[in-house]
């Protein structure tokens, strides 16, 4: 394993590399860590990558702060997160998939739309590419938002997740969002075959270039996808990895929960409805909500 390196500027001598060294091991202990920002010690994965640890100290967040509508919380978390120097797009989001014989696949995508009726998550792509594909065939799909905060104050790091069943977004809706990209944007969805292997980088570039912009229209294979909650979970950092989780999980008429998944690891219904208080937000929809384990 190599040592750490040594931030130039660092109040160390230079010259005297066994004792820059041993502070800079002593400066990455765990408990050194939770005080002092990790910026500039770890830089590659040889180093001590254990010894990276930040402690999300911070306010608590309780099953009352979460509230009785989770899109609301979602809301507020996320106008709170589009404040903060360490979020750069607060609308990044991980969308996991699963082919249908369960091989899952994860990557990033962009929120561009919120239907809080419906407490859907809505973003846009290429129907025709891996992640379409999958969300169409298996018609479920999960999202995960993660907002850096700042360790030692109220909001030292907030983490949601929600799961659900994938629904296309009209052609309406595509179009109005298709038109508003900017027209590089709009060429480049008509020219990539997402997904898709290609010879090299040039193939792609002259296929773009041979575009006219002027005629460029929303293609069959472009459009919105949203998910439709069933569970939404709140998960704010606290210190010493007690965290807090609040979650939501959508009741059908008889109040059972939707998602079988999530009711079995939460301990099934009995647990649940003895952890839990039946919510309902103001669109009509009943959720049950339950603190779960760090
Ligand atoms: C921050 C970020 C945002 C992205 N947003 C989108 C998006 O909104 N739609 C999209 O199709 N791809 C987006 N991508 C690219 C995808 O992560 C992915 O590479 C691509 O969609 C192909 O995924 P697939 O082959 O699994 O379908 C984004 C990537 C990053 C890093």
């Amino acid at each position: 394993m190599k040592p750490f390196r040594i931030e130039p500027g660092a109040d160390v001598p230079t010259r005297d590399a066994p004792r820059a060294y041993t502070r800079a091991r002593r400066d990455h202990s765990p408990e050194r860590a939770i005080a002092r920002p990790l910026r500039g010690t770890i830089r590659s994965v040889h180093d001590d990558l254990s010894g990276i640890r930040i402690d999300y100290a911070g306010a608590g967040f309780s099953a009352a702060d979460a509230g009785s509508d989770p899109m609301a919380r979602f809301d507020a978390w996320f106008e709170e997160a589009s404040e903060l120097a360490t979020v750069v797009e607060p609308n990044a989001m991980a969308l996991a998939t699963s082919a249908p014989d369960g091989t899952p696949s994860v990557r990033m995508v962009l929120l561009k739309a919120v239907d809080a009726a419906a407490a859907s998550f809505g973003w846009h792509t290429n129907l025709e590419s891996r992640k379409a594909t999958e969300c169409l065939r298996t018609g479920t799909a999960a999202l995960c938002w993660w907002w850096p905060g700042a360790p030692g104050s109220d909001n030292p790091g907030r983490q949601v997740r929600a799961v659900g069943r994938v629904e296309r977004l009209d052609r309406d809706a595509s179009r109005a969002y298709f038109e508003r990209r900017p027209i590089e944007a709009r060429v480049s969805a008509v020219a990539s075959h997402q997904s898709r292997a290609v010879q090299d980088r040039a193939t792609i570039d002259a296929r773009a270039a041979a575009i006219d912009p002027s005629s460029v229209e929303l293609p069959a294979s472009w459009g919105g996808l949203r998910l439709v909650a069933d569970e939404l979970e709140f998960w704010q950092g606290r210190t010493a990895r007690l965290h807090d989780r609040i979650t939501f999980l959508r009741l059908d008429e008889h109040d059972a929960v939707l998602s079988r998944p999530a009711a079995d690891a939460a301990g099934g219904d009995d647990a649940l409805l003895t952890a839990g208080t039946i919510v309902t937000d103001p669109h009509g929809t009943r959720w049950l909500r339950a603190r779960l384990e760090p």
